[in-house]
């Protein structure tokens, strides 16, 4: 989809079609209160109606703003998709409302996206392109154009995350994953570094070289470092990318295995991140870490009963081999606070648990850590970003779940209780006292991935976090 601006005005402009945004239709034209009412329009929910005689698109919206003007604009588009069309026309300027032009261009271009690539069949996507109209805008051209390009970077990223999410495990392994990262390097000046399995050995991070032994593919371990000249501070970001999760031998049943690709998007996220920070001249020093990883079954892999020895030191009794994620992220986690100093904010990205999405559904991303204020601060960041976020607690009584026999800690607890939270109090076994309320883990399980489509996500990757992220660095400004 190609989107401009202009300063002509609508009836200047040769389009196809014209979108408008109704909120009531009793402030339209006498002509087009006549063509709504004839068809039984309804402004509560998104209506959509095309008049092919004036050639008029009209989207129902209630509350042109926010969250209800992206859902708008992605199911305009969607529904114009499907009509043979190639420009479309709009005023932003809609009745006597400006609307979000970064709102707008988010629903559009979030909308748009569908996974197409593994479809013999498909036709080409029809490329459609968008004019907006801001000659009754307040605000100047330039400042319009720079959120445009702004939000084109963000939603671009996001779709490249749901692209590489998407992408089947065949052709997407720790490698692939690699070559992402280094790809995302050379186009944003970013330094990049990826350590193989020699390397985890090497450096005692046996927790995330265990998980990827019995794949045929070798475990990568990615770091990319964005480093503006006069950083205001420095973000590190640890992503799960585990490019398949077939359970190990605590193997998944045929249906839970189904789309276990998904299991990348932490890392994944994290790699969406780093892709937008020179575009939007972000003033932090921003690491993204990826534990880059395929749990696999075979003679040679991990065991239930192994006891594994983390970076920091730290023993794990594996009680199911399924707990993958937490062990790759221990290591990542120890990684990164060992080579990066000084840290501000440590966040770590995760499809970590089922029990998340039992607990929150499937658009809630489950967010822990120790200090209430960072967990406010994120609060804030899911409020003006739109992604969804949902608190869960720790408390002193939940540690002792993990108490191991043989070990320091067990990886998987006996009982379901508190699924999602023990995992993230494992992590904490792994975040060093300086960083303890400098750390958030987000677990994105439910989030990530649509099983069905909701919003304007379609089916498979939704990008989730990367807006979220975004949103908390650029707030960290005000
Ligand atoms: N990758 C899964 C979690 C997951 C589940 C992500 C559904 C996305 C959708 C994770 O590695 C896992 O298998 N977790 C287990 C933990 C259990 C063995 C303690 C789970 O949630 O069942
Ligand atoms: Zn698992
Ligand atoms: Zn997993």
């Amino acid at each position: 989809m190609n989107i401009k601006l202009t300063l002509k005005t609508l009836k200047e402009l040769k389009s196809d079609i014209k979108l408008i945004f109704v909120k009531d239709v009793k402030k339209l034209s006498k002509d087009n209160q006549k063509i709504l009412k004839k068809v039984s329009f309804n402004t509560s929910g998104f209506d959509t109606y095309f008049d092919a005689q004036s050639n008029v698109f009209y989207q129902a919206c209630e509350i042109l703003k926010k969250e209800d003007l992206k859902l708008a604009a992605s199911s305009a588009i969607r529904a114009i998709s499907k009509l043979n069309i190639k420009s479309v026309k709009l005023d932003l300027v809609q009745g006597n409302k400006e609307l979000n032009i970064q709102d707008l261009v988010e629903g559009f271009v979030l909308g748009k996206y569908s996974f197409t690539k593994y479809k013999s069949k498909e036709k080409k996507e029809k490329n459609i392109s968008l004019t907006i109209c801001i000659n009754s805008s307040k605000l100047s051209e330039k400042e319009l154009n720079k959120q445009l390009q702004d939000t084109l970077t963000i939603t671009s990223s996001v779709n490249m995350v749901r692209d590489i999410v998407n992408t089947p495990p065949e052709d997407y392994f720790p490698q692939t994953m690699a070559n992402s990262a280094k790809q995302i390097a050379k186009d944003n000046d970013l330094e990049f570094k990826v350590h193989g399995e020699k390397y985890l050995l090497e450096n005692g991070m046996n927790a995330m070289f265990n998980v990827g032994r019995a794949s045929r593919h070798e475990s990568k371990l990615i770091h990319l470092t964005y480093k503006p000249k006069e950083p205001k501070g420095k973000i590190v970001l640890v992503g799960k990318g585990l490019t398949y999760d077939s359970g190990g031998l605590s193997l998944k049943s045929g249906a839970d295995m189904v789309s276990m690709k998904c299991d990348k998007s932490g890392g994944s996220a994290v790699l969406g991140v780093m892709n937008t920070l020179k575009d939007l001249g972000c003033e932090y020093e921003v690491h993204g870490i990826v534990g880059a990883v395929e749990n696999m079954i075979g003679g040679d892999a991990y065991k239930p009963d192994d006891v594994l020895k983390a970076k920091n030191g730290k023993t794990i009794e594996v009680r199911n081999t399924d707990a993958e994620g937490r062990l790759v992220l221990a290591d990542c986690l120890c990684y990164a606070q060992d080579e990066i100093s000084d840290i501000d904010y440590i966040f770590d990205y995760a499809t970590l648990t089922g029990a998340c999405i039992v607990a929150l559904g499937n658009q809630t991303i489950g967010t822990m850590g120790h200090s209430e204020k960072l967990k406010t601060k994120m609060q804030k960041a899911a409020n003006t970003s739109g992604e969804l976020i949902g608190l869960l607690p720790f408390n002193r009584y939940l540690p002792p779940m993990l108490k191991s026999g043989i070990a320091d800690i067990v990886n998987s607890t006996t009982s379901r209780a508190a699924g999602s939270i023990t995992p993230g109090l494992f992590l904490d076994n792994f975040i060093k006292k300086e960083n303890k309320k400098k750390w958030l883990h987000l677990d994105i399980a439910g989030a990530a991935y649509a099983e069905s489509p909701w919003g304007y996500n379609s089916f498979g990757g939704t990008g989730a976090g990367v807006r979220l992220t975004l949103d908390f660095i650029k707030n960290l400004n005000k």
